[in-house]
């Protein structure tokens, strides 16, 4: 018995010390990713995935007013576009998102877009495995709401749009 706790014991040691280079370079390495990513990625540089679970990755956008917004939206689904459509719809201030909504929702010929001028941007209806790039000038300085328009994932897939 104090024979296996004794090796217990030794192994321990050893494997904490075989960990401590390792652990160091890991958080060097890291350290230097986080560099390059901040000069590459402006804050206006903005991802936003969506999946076959009716699901947007985010639920807060956070970008600079005044400059440009380059937002990429990706279906990282397999579903197809008729069934599992996702958009990105950036809808303007005071605009009422359920009435809105609502008659996205029978704007089918228009990738689910009502007529009228209610949104500041919005990319195309994709489908799984589809991806969509849009620019914008991002608005004045609050909180907006961003959705998707396809019938019944507005109250699921939306968030906010912060502007600062
Ligand atoms: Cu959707």
């Amino acid at each position: 018995m104090k024979k296996i706790i004794t090796f217990l014991f030794t192994a321990i040691i050893l494997v904490g010390c075989k960990n401590e280079p390792k652990k160091e370079k890991f958080s060097y390495k890291r350290v230097q990713e986080a560099t390059e990513n901040t000069i590459v990625k402006s804050m206006n540089d903005v991802t936003i995935n969506s999946n076959d679970q009716m699901l947007f990755d985010r639920s807060i956008i956070r970008v600079k007013s005044g400059e440009t917004v380059t937002l990429k939206l990706n279906h990282t689904g397999k579903i197809a576009k008729e069934f599992m459509g996702h958009n990105f719809v950036l809808v303007k201030e005071g605009v009422d998102i359920d009435d809105f909504a609502q008659r996205a929702m029978n704007a089918k010929e228009t990738d689910y877009i009502p007529e009228g001028d209610e949104t500041y941007a919005y990319t195309k209806m994709l489908g799984g495995g589809e991806s969509d790039i849009i620019t914008f000038m991002s608005p004045e300085p609050g909180t907006y709401t961003y959705l998707c328009t396809f019938p019944g994932h507005y109250q699921i897939m939306r968030g906010d749009f912060i502007v600062e």
